[in-house]
């Protein structure tokens, strides 16, 4: 499934970056965006996840959004975010550059996660930008109201970034600085199609980085890095570490 030279290249890593998209907790069961039955097949992206259409209807995106919380919240990290918790035992500093927003990776206790794409568990006022609890939110919504700040009446929303936005202020800067100095580079369950996040897997390998890519379908990087690995993250990782832990 995977070469010697992997677990070599593991083994004498001082630094691993790691991306990951929704592939990696389709196995805690959130679906993922654009496989089959994905949340882009019954949603339109331009009617939930930017802000004019928060604008025109707080309400249907606060409750879309609190729903998505709620199916993260009764979701449980898997297989796949535990074997890279594993990893720090192997490697100095693992840093995973995640863009989901399920806060699995933390769950999970990976010690560094750059949140690209922010974290669907926090809330902040639009107006005075204080964070506010998830409660209020689900209270409202249930009484029917937009949800509004408790400070100054601001609408609230979720900590995630919507088409249009830009990413939370260091991300970027932490993703590429993980992205160029790291030995091995996983791309791990993203079709690799939304930028800038894409682009990371081929900067890590012009920055001489080992680039292995795990995932059961083939995407735009597959033909270019050095492992493809086919499978499902839950089950590929796992056999990673294993091997990792019997060779140290
Ligand atoms: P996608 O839904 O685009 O891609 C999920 C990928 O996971 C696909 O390539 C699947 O083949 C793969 N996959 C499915 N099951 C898997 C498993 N068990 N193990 C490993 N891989 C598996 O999701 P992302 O690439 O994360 O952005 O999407 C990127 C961004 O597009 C999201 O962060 C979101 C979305 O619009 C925003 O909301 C800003």
């Amino acid at each position: 499934m995977y070469s010697d030279a992997l677990i070599d290249h593991l083994r004498s890593a001082d630094r691993v970056a790691v991306l990951t998209g929704a592939g990696i907790s389709a196995e805690s069961g959130i679906p993922t965006f654009r496989d089959p039955g994905g949340i882009w097949e019954k949603f339109e992206p331009q009617e939930l996840a930017n802000v004019e259409a928060f604008l025109e209807n707080p309400e249907l995106v606060q409750g879309w959004y609190r729903h998505r919380r709620q199916v993260v919240e009764d979701a449980e990290p898997n297989d796949g975010h535990r074997a890279l918790v594993r990893l720090e035992q192997h490697v100095d500093l693992v840093t995973t550059i995640t863009q989901n927003v399920d806060d699995l990776h933390n769950r999970a206790g990976s010690s560094e996660v750059v949140e690209f794409h922010g974290n669907i568990t926090r809330n902040y006022c639009t107006d005075c930008e204080q964070d506010v609890d998830a409660a209020r939110i689900d209270a409202a919504i249930e009484d029917g109201q937009p949800a509004t700040c408790p400070e100054c009446e601001g609408l609230v929303r979720p900590d995630v970034v919507w088409f249009g936005e830009m990413l939370p202020p260091d991300a970027m800067d932490r993703a590429s600085e993980a992205t160029t100095t790291c030995d091995v580079f996983l791309s791990v369950g993203t079709s690799t199609v939304v930028y800038p996040a894409a682009r990371l897997p081929m900067l890590a390998k012009e920055a001489g980085a080992y680039v292995v890519e795990v995932n059961p379908d083939r995407t735009p990087i597959s033909g270019n890095v050095d492992e493809y690995l086919a499978g499902p993250a839950g089950e590929v990782l796992p056999a990673i570490l294993s091997s990792l832990d019997k060779a140290a």
